[in-house]
């Protein structure tokens, strides 16, 4: 009787929560409810909530892992699952050689290239940093590259979306500032900072480095007036494939392209193009999210970071162009008893597992009053408007352990404009210069014990949580003005908070 009567009030529950918001076709009317109830926001800080320690639902490791705190497979993995994360893992590792080679399906690398392995640039499956101008050290970093469309068809490739950009006639897509023997880099790149002091209300400064990028020595030709430059360290490798299962819906709900709820926060989905079926999909993955799958992010980074050729990105010398002489005419990777790419389908599905199946790690001190308190400010100070704090995954999702999982990310996948300060004044897709994708806030207080620094933002100018956050401007300017406003003691307890996560 009593379920009977819940039934008949959640009947009429869903069509409200429908009429706005977007029911999720994957759950009962009953899950429906038993989700919204969980994701909705908590009003209470006085405990932590249940299973917040749980990151990656199930599968979250809890013993702790100090360095290889990124390295962790879901631990609801099944025996072939953890085989294949293995293997997985080695060809993330793997170094790749030039061709020929008497190394047998580990050749293929360039002609231009930006690192010899994935590993390279996501340290300890982490973050990059941004280039010590020191030591010379642009590892783990990229310079994206493209020119405003010109010609008609170039409109109407960016229109339709075959394209999301137009790339540099010279020099591609990207910046390669290495190249195999017999080709040469593209060019290196420079950064010079310029320290911004900035008055906290209680009159303790915080100094920003704002950083200006240039290309020195670039060696097929000058670089164009017009060509635009966006800087990016490596993302952390940690819950991929949970971000992945997301519901579309939810991050449907969670979108307001025109702030219709007028609180400043509008958050836009990237649409992008699904190169394996056509479809236009929610991009999800990488700074401005322009990736809809790990599949695909995998291939442009085999293409365009190492020079190897994916079903996807079928060219085996990558990003050359043709107007860089001899780099499309090098020896080529391919063996064609495995098929038409330098990387075959099946060890590309394995990386891609690997990928997927990395957890993040597991909270500490979530019940630490220090960190009830950063959570509270957290919340208080609208950082929950971009950095969703959970969400329940799909019950559809392709691989069955990320189905259903509580999973606490702080991220809702969407873009947001961030203001000037942080543009690259670089449209992609439909991102815009100044609009990032909200960064998974999850792993972040592992940074420094995983990655070896603390460097943060797309480009890594923040040097610490602190920075990052008073770097945010645009529609979170509001929040930022918040931190800003607040006394030491809640500061510092919510860095506390981040570093828990
Ligand atoms: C030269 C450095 C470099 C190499 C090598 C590299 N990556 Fe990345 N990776 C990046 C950067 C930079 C980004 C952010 C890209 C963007 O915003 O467009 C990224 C983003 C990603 C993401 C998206 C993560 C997220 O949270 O959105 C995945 C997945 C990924 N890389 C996988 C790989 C794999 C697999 C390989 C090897 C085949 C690889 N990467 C090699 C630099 C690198
Ligand atoms: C309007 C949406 C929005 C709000 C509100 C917001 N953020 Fe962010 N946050 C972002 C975006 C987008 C980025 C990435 C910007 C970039 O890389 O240039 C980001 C980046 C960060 C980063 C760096 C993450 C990384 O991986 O580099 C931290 C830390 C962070 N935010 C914390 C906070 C805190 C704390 C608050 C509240 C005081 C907050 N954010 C409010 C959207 C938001």
């Amino acid at each position: 009787m009593i379920l009977r009567t819940l039934a008949m009030l959640l009947a009429l529950l869903v069509p409200t929560i429908a009429g706005e918001l977007k029911a999720r076709p994957d759950l009962s009317i009953k899950d429906q409810q038993r989700v919204i109830t969980i994701t909705t926001p908590t009003s209470s800080f006085d405990q932590a909530e249940a299973f917040e320690a749980r990151t990656s639902g199930a599968g979250t490791p809890m013993a702790p892992s100090g360095k290889n705190s990124f390295s962790q497979p879901l631990q609801n993995l099944d025996a072939i699952e953890r085989m294949n994360f293995n293997l997985g893992r080695s060809i993330f590792k793997k170094l790749w050689v030039s061709s020929p080679s008497t190394t047998f399906a580990s050749d293929g690398l360039g002609p231009l290239y930006n690192a010899r392995s994935c590993l390279r640039c996501h340290l300890g499956n982490g973050r990059g940093r941004p280039p010590n101008m020191k030591t010379g050290d642009a590892r783990s970093f990229l310079l994206r590259l493209s020119v405003p469309p010109s010609t008609r068809v170039e409109h109407r490739a960016i229109n339709n979306k075959s394209v999301s950009r137009i790339v540099d006639p010279i020099y591609g897509g990207q910046l390669q500032d290495r190249a195999i023997q017999g080709h040469k880099p593209e060019g290196q790149v420079a950064v010079s900072w310029t320290e911004i002091p900035i008055q906290l209300a209680d009159s303790s400064t915080v100094s920003l480095r704002k950083p200006k990028w240039s290309i020195t020595d670039p060696a097929y030709g000058p670089i164009a007036k017009k060509m635009m430059m966006s800087p990016r360290i490596a993302n952390p490798m940690i819950g991929l494939g949970l971000l992945e299962a997301i519901h579309p819906v939810d991050i449907i709900n969670l979108s307001d392209p025109e702030d219709r709820n007028k609180d400043g926060i509008s958050g836009r989905i990237n649409l992008v193009r699904n190169k394996q079926n056509g479809k236009l999909q929610i991009g999800r993955f990488g700074w401005k999210a322009t990736e809809p799958n790990l599949h695909q992010q995998a291939s442009h980074a085999f293409s365009g970071d190492l020079g190897l050729s994916t079903n996807i990105a079928p060219e085996p010398a990558g990003d050359c162009t043709p107007l860089q002489q001899y780099c499309s005419n090098a020896p080529n990777g391919v063996q064609l008893r495995l098929g038409n790419s330098e990387v075959p389908a099946k060890p590309l599905d394995v990386l891609v597992q690997f990928t997927a199946n990395i957890a993040s790690p597991a909270r500490r001190n979530v019940s630490a009053k220090q960190t009830l308190e950063g959570k509270s400010q957290f919340y208080k100070a609208g950082c929950i408007n971009c950095h969703t704090p959970k969400f329940v995954t799909s019950r559809d999702a392709a691989r069955p352990i990320n189905r259903f999982q509580l999973i606490w990310p702080y991220t809702d996948l969407l873009l947001h404009d961030m203001g000037e300060g942080l543009s690259d004044h670089r449209p992609v897709a439909d991102a815009r210069g100044e609009e990032w994708r909200t960064p998974p806030l999850w792993g972040s207080g592992l940074t420094d014990t995983v990655s070896g620094h603390t460097f943060f933002l797309h480009d890594g100018r923040a040097r610490n949580l602190e920075e990052a956050i008073l770097w945010h401007g645009g529609e979170a300017k509001s929040s930022r003005d918040l931190y800003k406003k607040m006394k030491l003691h809640d500061r510092n307890a919510l860095l506390a908070f981040l570093k828990s996560l």
